[in-house]
């Protein structure tokens, strides 16, 4: 039985680089779920293919040419681990996030990431849909204040203009889309361990998320 992990939690909560630290600690695989909804979203995007039409954008999530290479990600034979970070394509996987067929599709390719020694997997859903048996359930919170100014911080860092201001309002609707929508609203899964990470390091948040699993 290979163990999981699983790190759900808002926007820009820091889930990422925990999830992706605690998978390197242990030696566990790591998937990054909101990835495939952003890859899902540039694909469209360059598409032009409308929200209004989920049977096509369920078709794009099945058969998203996507791979993961330590700290890159691929789409075809393009690295675009920078072009999913922008907002636009944020905003954009929220938006189709929201579709069922969509999630369907994107979750049998999660799946296939639970692989021995261990998968640790981050995104909304990940306790509460795709992995309800985790060996551990983290959900990760900070406060919106902390999430914009390092979501400022991140695009600054990777070359994207930003207004704290746009940051704010942006994370409040993506908060209030990902919480209440129909399919598989961000809220924590049972039995999981909040974690509050407005004033934490990265560092102490990683070693609580061990030592609940080492527990
Ligand atoms: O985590 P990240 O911001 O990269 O995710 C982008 C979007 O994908 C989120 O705003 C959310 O709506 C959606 N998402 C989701 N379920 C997941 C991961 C991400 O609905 N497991």
């Amino acid at each position: 039985n290979v163990p999981v992990i699983t790190i759900d939690g808002p926007t820009a909560s820091g889930k990422g680089t925990v999830a992706h630290r605690v998978a390197q600690h242990l030696g566990f695989h790591f998937l990054d779920s909101g990835a495939l909804y952003r890859l899902t979203a540039l694909t469209a995007l360059r598409h032009q293919t409308p929200l209004a039409d989920e049977h096509a954008l369920a078709k794009l999530a099945e058969k998203l040419p996507c791979k993961f290479l330590g700290h890159e990600i691929w789409l075809g034979n393009e690295e675009v681990s920078n072009a999913i970070r922008a907002e636009e394509v944020g905003n954009f996987a929220s938006k189709i996030a929201a579709l069922p067929a969509v999630r369907h599709a994107l979750a049998g390719l999660q799946h296939g990431f639970r692989m021995p020694p261990g998968l640790v997997a981050d995104g909304r859903d990940m306790g509460t849909v795709i992995f309800p048996h985790a060996t551990l359930k983290v959900f990760l919170t900070a406060s919106v204040e902390a999430r914009a100014s390092r979501r400022y911080k991140q695009l600054i860092d990777k070359g994207f203009s930003a207004s704290m201001e746009d940051l704010l309002k942006d994370l409040k609707e993506r908060d209030a889309r990902d919480s209440n929508r129909a399919v598989a609203p961000l809220k924590p899964a049972e039995g999981a361990y909040l974690l509050d990470t407005s004033d934490m390091t990265v560092e102490q948040a990683v070693e609580q998320v061990l030592r609940w699993y080492a527990a």
